[in-house]
């Protein structure tokens, strides 16, 4: 008896050990009635199916679900069509995506109809920037689930597990491919103990229809090669890609492919050897071919040079259109600096027209509060996406430039960049979670709203068992006390960070490399001018703002007209982005007749009480949240709220300096 219960406790501390993340995230319902279940095939994939089907299924009890593999022309591979009878679909991974939708759809009360339902883009990745030691750049949700020391690569059973739960949260949302580690790639990442360890997470991920990719870094043939160069144009270099490719394919039989960062930030390129970036996509692409593999190599590049930073990627770039492979993605930013609280979307967007190009997105709040604020980006990334870019004619939005329904191209893909660590949330906030969630949602339907995704998420991740059930009064008092107001206070939440911190197209004035907190003032001697707030806002005497036009840096012609046009006018341009294209003065007036100084401030202001109501809608959803996430959200919001108060103050007394002006009386006074 003694003996047993040591056991027990051994197996319970061991597990608890292993498993760090113990956040079910939103695939919390476990099923309320029975099913059964045909289906004439059998694969790893469909047990998969077949299993979430009979634990979570919540429609009618005893109902007949048949789930088959048709040919279907109408279906992409992944696609499915749904039916109250059953799911069929091209591939098994289709299946199992069509048993997530029905599963999603009975817990939050959607209908089930005869549906065809086809993913926007065919690559849906997440982008991880997990370091072999195990740290994540950017990460704020802990260390790396995938590594943890290049000592350390054995693989435990707790390991197993929780890329196993990894997985599944992605195929509920349709995320079909992962890369393993940071852009800013180690070369050890190609030594043969740390690609076995790739091969087991592969294993893990496969049969959850996801399929692993890693980041290389460029100059692997001299650095882990023991060759002299990594020229591109060198065939011992080629040959060297051509074997470790082979290797990994031997291990890895369905891997996807290499993303590369290359000649940016430091990061060894083919310009070391005076090559391209064609040269050096495309010797890599050459090695990956006769495997169907893809390169994606990232447009993130630019340097301390006196071209403004906004213009330098498509300066590289459009150039070389049409010279790569068409097993080369270039993967672009949303916008066309960096991952800040809002960007126009980058030029390259349709400008592109010989070559496949893919969003990167993240996911990761680096610039927008990290883990502490509360930020609800699908509302962002929707902007992005419906983004009219004009390239070929009205309706050419960022989305239809790049899931090719415009352009002719082999593959279509988007990438997120993981917020995801080993804290038991996952990903450090509660909320956070949703934009893992979100990015999954658009990248499997770019066209569907950021409304229905945070309705979709609460009902998943918040909401009472039986959702559907309007007789009960719980559910209907939880829908109208704690769904509506926190959907709303979701989807002010980007607009409201955006207010606080960089309203008005301000961009990339955060103190230090940290990007946390405020500082348009941090500028420390010797820095690069371009990694310093001062060189993005151009305070002055004058006014506020870069002047992108055609007395300044012109990165306005970059974009089509008539948008170019529209930009470039000081009345027309949007005046969400009026201090990114404008260097505008002090008393200029805004369409509500303040002057830009006093708009500035009354933006900031606004952006902190937004924060505040947040704080009073949540306190009010106690009694709907368990308390472990309810104070974990309440602890957050109210360091949010003194962080909004800070970005506030030093933003105005900084920019008071120039502007010489008074706060508005009629606003709170700094603190
Ligand atoms: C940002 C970020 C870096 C990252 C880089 C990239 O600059 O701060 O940490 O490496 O983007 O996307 O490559």
């Amino acid at each position: 008896m003694k003996t047993t219960k040591l056991i027990l406790i051994l197996i319970l501390f061991s597990t608890s050990l292993f498993a760090e993340n113990d956040s079910e995230l939103w695939l919390r319902k476990k099923a309320t009635t029975q099913v059964n279940i045909q289906c004439s095939k059998s694969s790893p994939t469909i047990d998969i199916a077949i299993n979430e089907l009979k634990n979570s299924w919540q429609g009618e009890d005893g109902a007949n679900i048949e789930l088959k593999i048709i040919k279907d022309k109408q279906l992409k591979a992944d696609g499915f069509r749904l039916s109250r009878t059953g799911i069929q679909a091209k591939t098994d991974a289709g299946l199992l995506y069509g048993v997530f939708e029905i599963l999603r759809r009975q817990q939050t009360g959607g209908s089930i109809t005869g549906d065809i339902v086809n993913p926007s883009y065919d690559l849906r990745l997440l982008n991880h920037w997990d370091n072999l030691n195990g740290s994540v750049e950017r990460g704020y949700a802990g260390r790396s689930i995938f590594w943890r020391g290049i000592d350390s690569l054995e693989v435990t059973s707790g390991d197993l597990n929780l890329w196993k739960e990894y997985a599944r949260a992605n195929a509920s949302v349709g995320i079909n491919a992962t890369v393993l580690n940071n852009v800013n790639a180690s070369p050890s990442v190609l030594t043969t103990p740390v690609l076995e360890r790739a091969k087991a997470v592969a294993d893990v991920l496969r049969p959850y229809g996801i399929k692993t990719y890693l980041a290389v870094n460029f100059a692997s043939p001299e650095v882990i090669g023991g060759l002299e160069t990594a020229d591109p144009f060198d065939p011992a270099v080629k040959a060297w890609w051509k074997e470790k490719v082979k290797e990994i394919y031997t291990l890895i039989p369905d891997f996807g492919g290499f993303l590369v960062k290359a000649n940016s930030e430091g990061q060894p390129g083919p310009q070391n050897f005076g090559r391209n970036h064609a040269d050096g996509a495309n010797m890599m692409a050459e090695a990956l071919e006769p495997y169907n593999g893809i390169v994606m190599w990232r447009a993130f590049v630019y340097d301390p040079s006196d071209e403004d930073r906004a213009k330098q990627a498509y300066n590289e770039f459009m150039p070389l259109d049409g010279q790569f492979h068409d097993n080369v993605i270039i993967q672009v930013k949303n916008g066309p600096i960096d991952f800040q609280p809002r960007e126009p979307f980058s030029p390259l967007f349709g400008a592109m027209k010989k070559t496949t190009v893919m969003p990167e997105l993240q996911v990761t709040m680096e610039y927008l509060g990290q883990s502490v604020h509360l930020v609800f980006l699908a509302t962002m990334w929707e902007e992005f996406l419906k983004s009219e870019t004009w390239q070929e004619g009205a309706g050419s939005t960022v989305a239809r430039c790049t899931d090719g329904s415009i352009f002719n191209q082999k593959y279509s893909a988007i990438a997120g960049v993981a917020n995801i660590g080993l804290d038991a949330n996952w990903c450090g906030h509660d909320f956070a979670q949703a934009n893992w969630y979100a990015f999954g949602r658009q990248a499997w339907d770019h066209s569907i709203s950021s409304a229905q995704i945070a309705d979709e998420w609460l009902k998943l991740t918040f909401g009472p068992q039986n959702i559907d059930k309007e007789t009960s009064s719980y559910d209907l008092e939880w829908n109208l006390s704690f769904l509506q107001p926190v959907k709303q206070m979701m989807l002010n939440s980007h607009e409201a960070t955006v207010n606080y911190m960089m309203p008005l197209g301000l961009h990339h004035i955060f103190s230090a490399h940290a990007h946390y907190g405020p500082g348009p003032w941090w500028a420390p001697r010797g820095m690069r001018a371009d990694w310093t707030p001062p060189y993005y806002h151009q305070a002055d005497s004058l006014g506020i703002g870069f002047d992108r036009t055609a007395s300044g840096s012109d990165a306005i012609s970059q974009y089509h007209e008539p948008l170019a046009g529209q930009l470039a006018d000081l009345n027309t341009c949007p005046e969400v982005y009026l201090l990114w294209f404008h260097h505008v003065s002090w008393d200029h007036k805004m369409k509500n007749n303040r002057t830009l100084w006093n708009e500035l401030c009354y933006r900031y202001d606004e952006g902190v009480k937004q924060v505040r109501e947040f704080q009073q809608v949540w306190d009010k959803a106690e009694r709907f949240v368990d308390a472990e996430r309810f104070a974990a959200v309440q602890h957050k919001l109210t360091e949010q709220g003194m962080n909004a108060q800070e970005w506030k103050d030093a933003c105005l007394l900084y920019f008071q300096q120039f502007s010489k002006q008074p706060i508005p009386y009629e606003l709170e006074r700094p603190l």
